[in-house]
């Protein structure tokens, strides 16, 4: 193992590890939800329960278990800076709507951050029994099958999935979904921004864009999509930024340079 290379196979392990039992964790939650008490964040649509929080303090626990010097930024639970150069960042779920609401799309979203790009992305889909991984230069896999991105599937031919939250306007929204139409796509959103990065990863989407999403909603998809040859547009970890919302697209190579004029255009409305 190269120096540089030093503990990413260990992390990766474990990250694969605590997402199949943070799945577990939670989908135990989901199959009981008529007894969690919802409650609200930011407002009527932004939603959590006790499932997100002890979700993500059983992963901060075990991760400072084995990696006592790594970071860890989760959702529910904020940052705890570290000194390895390693630091975690998690989402806990992603996708609380359908989860709260009895829909399968919702999954743990597990990255591993360093130098300012993801290194490591996991993602747990309890409901469909589906595990994505990735590790820079290991490739992605779903439940341990290769992916690989194939170049034939543009815009026009497959499906895009659009994100949204009211961080946005409703007329930028429009824009967006307006211009993928008018391109002769078709949009599709399932309320897990995570996932559908996943499926982008997977080749069920072709790209993915979201205005506004924060680096626990995108940073395993975003090594996800690179590992299987997609692209992803630069999101910065930089200081304040690690906590910002910002645009988050990825796509395949062949449609990626139509989703940033996508992106570009919302911003004109
Ligand atoms: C949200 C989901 C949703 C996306 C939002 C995210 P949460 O995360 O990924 O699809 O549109 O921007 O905040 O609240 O379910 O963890
Ligand atoms: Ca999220
Ligand atoms: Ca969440």
């Amino acid at each position: 193992m190269t120096e540089r290379n030093d503990g990413l196979e260990q992390r990766f392990a474990l990250a694969q590890e605590l997402a199949v039992e943070a799945g577990a964790m939670a989908l135990d939650y989901f199959n009981k939800r008529d007894s969690l008490v919802i409650e609200t964040k930011r407002d009527l649509q932004d939603v959590v329960s006790i499932a997100d929080r002890n979700v993500e303090t059983m992963l901060r626990e075990r991760v400072a278990a084995t990696f006592s010097g790594d970071g860890f930024l989760g959702e529910e639970h904020g940052y705890d800076d570290g000194v390895s150069g390693y630091t975690w960042v998690v989402d806990p779920i992603d996708g609380t709507a359908p989860f709260v609401n009895g829909m399968p799309s919702w999954c743990v979203s597990i990255a591993v951050v360093r130098e300012g790009k993801p290194v490591i992305g996991v993602i747990r889909v309890p409901c469909a029994d589906e595990t994505y991984a990735s590790a820079e230069g290991h490739g992605a896999t779903l439940n341990g099958r290769r992916l690989t991105l194939d170049p034939s599937r543009n815009i026009q031919n497959a499906l895009t999935g659009i994100g949204s939250n009211n961080y946005v306007t409703p007329e930028r929204v429009g824009r967006i979904i307006s211009d993928v139409m008018a391109r002769g796509g078709n949009f599709i959103r399932n309320g897990s921004g995570a996932l559908m990065l996943a499926y982008v990863a997977a080749g069920r989407l072709v790209g993915y864009y979201e205005p506004h999403m924060r680096a626990w909603d995108c940073m395993a998809g975003f090594c996800l999509v690179k590992e299987a040859g997609g692209q992803v547009m630069p999101f910065s970890l930089e200081g304040e930024k690690l906590f910002e919302g910002q645009p988050v697209l990825a796509g395949n190579t062949s449609c990626y340079q139509e989703l940033v004029e996508i992106h570009q255009t919302g911003l004109a409305a």
